[in-house]
């Protein structure tokens, strides 16, 4: 048996966003929600969407009821309460202990801090001094996230991301939450800032869902310079702050060797992975890598131009494949910006916990052989601590490494979970 050492000081841990665990929001997020959960409710009935998890399912078994969890319930779209996470984070991060973390990323909700423009409101301040101080007192140390795709609904409905002075209202809170928390080290600007313009203006599947290409594009150079703007700010309150922002890194490879396939892998893998980490990497003191997706590139099939072509031999209830090598490919692509890279999020949504302790495994022995070819990673965050409410899709889907009963509140570290503290707590992996 072979053991793999990480290096010294590795911070190992597990993220969470404020929208998704905390409960009682309200930002552009929560409106879009009351707004659309019936039509994905039947959306999901159409498609025949199955919950795939493990416990009671809905229909005649249970007296026809339909679970909160369940696709075909419009309440699976409204996050709510989510896992009450704003009240219940001491016993959260105590789970988090026990499992031999010693760092946790989780982020600061914007509207709750700035709920009208320019007014700042102390007590929700108070509220993540608590959460830092509750990290703190457990050896965790804290990843701060400043935004995570919600946005004050004063924001969004004066233009959000593609108002000219975006960038600048957005470094004024930054400034807010830096001054009052000077102590906190690390800090993740933007969390994947491609994805919000791409779905919430190409797609449209996402909040704002209007506006089009144009939009897109105004809003992704805001987003870009948003970062830039925050970190020249909170640099000024404490210049050893670390700050990184985050972005989801897609591992493409070409069908096969074919000239056409392997052109249409480089404009893919330039345009989803560059037009951030290119512009970003300068302002930044680390880089902050999510890895879940890799794509086989294959051009001209009959239906689409262009097409997906993933051997899919394992995949998470989302139907993601899982290919931990991918992990290894984009962290030697990224060394070229020659920086520390943290792995902010990777995970997969696993309801009977079935892969997880070995896609956790096997990632990890990758990224292990990007470390010992010369890459600087100093940290894995796993996605996520707790089963939460993931955007569009709601609360089926079940990425915690704890199972969340939404019934009850009930928190039960999953068997993967363990496996995963045993790696945490030697700093080492058995492969
Ligand atoms: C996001 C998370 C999300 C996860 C799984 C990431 O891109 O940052 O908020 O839950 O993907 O879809």
């Amino acid at each position: 048996m072979l053991k793999l050492e990480f290096p010294k000081g590795f911070l190992w841990g597990a993220a969470t966003s404020a929208h998704q665990v905390e409960g009682g929001n309200h930002n552009d997020w929560t409106e879009w929600e009351v707004a659309n959960a019936n039509r994905l409710a039947d959306e999901a009935s159409r498609k025949n969407i199955q919950n795939p998890s493990p416990y009671e399912g809905e229909g005649p078994a249970n007296g026809g009821r339909v679970r909160l969890d369940s696709p075909l319930n419009p309440q699976n779209y409204i996050s709510g309460l989510a896992c009450d996470h704003y009240n219940r984070f001491h016993e959260d991060f105590d789970i988090a202990k026990s499992l031999n973390h010693n760092a946790h990323r989780f982020s600061i909700e914007w509207s709750r801090i700035e709920p009208e423009e320019g007014k700042w409101d102390e007590k929700e301040i108070e509220h993540y001094r608590e959460v830092i101080k509750a990290l703190r007192e457990r050896g965790i140390e804290p990843f701060v996230t400043l935004w995570h795709w919600t946005n004050p609904v004063w924001f969004a409905n004066r233009g959000g991301w593609v108002r000219n002075d975006s960038p600048l209202i957005f470094a004024r809170f930054c400034k807010k939450i830096a001054e009052s928390f000077p102590d906190v080290k690390y800090w993740v600007t933007l969390n994947e800032p491609e994805a919000f313009p791409r779905h919430g203006y190409l797609t449209k599947d996402r909040p704002p869902a209007k506006g089009g290409l144009l939009q897109m594009f105004k809003a992704l150079q805001n987003l870009a310079r948003a970062h830039k703007e925050a970190y020249a700010t909170m640099k000024k309150v404490n210049k050893s702050f670390c700050i990184g922002y985050s972005e989801s890194s897609v591992y493409f490879e070409p069908f096969n060797r074919m000239p056409q396939n392997i052109l249409a892998m480089k404009f893919l893998r330039w345009w989803r992975n560059n037009p951030f980490f290119g512009r970003m990497a300068e302002n930044s003191d680390f880089i902050g890598l999510q890895f879940y997706f890799h794509t086989r590139v294959r051009i001209g099939s009959k239906s689409q131009w262009w097409f997906q072509f993933n051997e899919n031999k394992k995949v998470s209830d989302f139907g993601w494949e899982i290919y931990p090598e991918g992990i290894y490919h984009v962290l030697k692509e990224l060394k070229k910006y020659n920086k520390p890279i943290y792995i902010t999020e990777n995970g997969l949504a696993d309801a009977k916990d079935r892969y997880r302790a070995e896609f956790i495994r096997d990632h990890l022995k990758w990224m292990h052989k990007a470390i010992s070819e010369g890459v600087d990673v100093r940290g894995y965050l796993h996605w996520s601590l707790l089963d939460n409410f993931e955007w569009q899709q709601g609360f089926w889907p079940r990425f915690g490494l704890v199972e969340m009963d939404y019934k009850t509140m009930e928190r039960k570290p999953r068997q993967s979970a363990h496996t995963y503290a045993k790696i945490a707590e030697e700093n080492s992996l058995e492969v």
